[in-house]
C-alpha cells in the first residue's frame, strides 16, 4: 500500500460551494492539499474561502463551459482532480419531462467529466495523479423520477473507466476512479429525492435510508472516503459505492 502524501500539491474540486464538493474539500485541505474549488456561487465559494483560508483559491465558473476544463488544468496542474459538478434533475415521472429537462445532468454533470477527462488525458498529468469522478448508486439501481439522471451517472462510470484503460494503453500513470455514492438527504440535491423515494415507497425518510441503505450518509463521510481513495494507491478498482460503511469496489 502506497498513501500519497497531499502536502505541497494541488487538487481541483468541481462543485465546491455547497453538498459533497464542499466537504471534499476541507477533507483534502485538512490533508494538506492545496484546493482549487469552482462553481458557479461565488459568495458561497468566498465562504468557504473564508474557512479554509491560504490553503483555498475560488474559481467561479460554470463547468459546463468546455473552455472551463482546458483553463482549470492548463493554470493549476493538480495531482489531484474530483470531478463532482452535478446539475440537480428536475423531477417527474418519464411522461412528465420533456427532453430538456431529461437532459439535464448530461448537459452539466456529463458533458463536464467528459470535457475535464480528454483534458487530463491529452495533457497529460503528471505520473501519480488521480482522478475521481461522481457517479452515482443510481448508475446501478436506477431512478425513475429523475429523467436522465442514472443514464447520466452510468455514463459518468464508463468513462471514467474507458480513462483508465486508455492510460494504460498510453502508459499513462494516472489513476481514474469513479464512485457510487448512495442517496442522502445531506445535501440539497438528495434531500428533494430521500424526500420523493421515500414517499414512492410509502416510508418514512427515517424507514427508507435505514432499510434502503442502512443508514443516513454524511457528506464529510463522502468528504472523507473520497479522499482516502485519492491519496492511497491500493484502491486499484475503476468504481467504488460509498455508503456508511465506506468504501465498497464495485464488481
Ligand atoms: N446527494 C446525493 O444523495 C448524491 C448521491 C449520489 C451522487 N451524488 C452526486 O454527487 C455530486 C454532488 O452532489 P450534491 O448532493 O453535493 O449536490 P448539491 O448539494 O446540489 O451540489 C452540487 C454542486 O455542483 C455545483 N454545480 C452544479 N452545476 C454546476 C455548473 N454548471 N458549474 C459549476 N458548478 C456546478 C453546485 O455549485 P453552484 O450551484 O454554485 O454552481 C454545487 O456546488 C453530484 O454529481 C451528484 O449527482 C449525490
Amino acid at each position: 500500500m502506497t498513501i500519497r502524501q497531499l502536502a505541497g500539491t494541488t487538487a481541483v474540486v468541481t462543485g465546491a460551494s455547497r453538498g459533497f464538493g464542499r466537504a471534499i474539500a476541507v477533507s483534502l485541505v485538512e490533508r494538506g492539499a492545496h484546493v482549487v474549488g469552482v462553481a458557479r456561487n461565488e459568495e458561497l465559494l468566498a465562504e468557504l474561502k473564508e474557512q479554509l483560508g491560504d490553503a483555498f483559491t475560488p474559481e467561479v465558473a460554470d463547468v459546463a463551459d468546455p473552455t472551463v476544463a482546458t483553463r482549470l488544468i492548463a493554470d493549476y496542474r493538480p495531482q489531484t482532480v474530483v470531478l463532482n459538478a452535478g446539475a440537480t434533475p428536475p423531477v417527474g415521472s418519464l411522461r412528465e419531462q420533456t427532453w430538456e429537462m431529461f437532459s439535464t445532468n448530461w448537459n452539466v454533470d456529463v458533458q463536464h467529466v467528459f470535457n475535464f477527462t480528454r483534458e487530463i488525458l491529452t495533457g497529460p498529468l503528471d505520473p501519480g495523479s488521480v482522478v475521481v469522478s461522481l457517479s452515482s448508486g443510481a448508475a446501478l439501481a436506477g431512478s425513475p423520477l429523475s429523467g436522465g439522471y442514472a443514464g447520466a451517472k452510468a455514463t459518468i462510470k464508463l468513462i471514467s473507466s474507458y480513462a483508465g484503460l486508455e492510460a494504460q494503453r498510453l502508459g499513462v500513470d494516472i489513476r481514474f476512479v469513479s464512485v457510487l455514492p448512495q442517496l442522502t438527504p445531506a445535501t440539497g440535491l438528495g434531500k428533494i429525492y430521500t424526500e420523493r423515494y421515500a414517499a414512492m415507497a410509502g416510508m418514512s425518510e427515517a424507514q427508507f435510508l435505514e432499510g434502503r441503505f442502512g443508514g443516513t450518509l454524511s457528506a464529510e463521510q463522502v468528504g472523507e472516503s473520497i479522499t482516502d481513495l485519492a491519496v492511497d494507491d491500493s484502491y486499484t478498482h475503476p468504481a467504488y459505492l460509498v455508503g456508511t460503511t465506506g468504501l465498497q469496489s464495485v464488481e
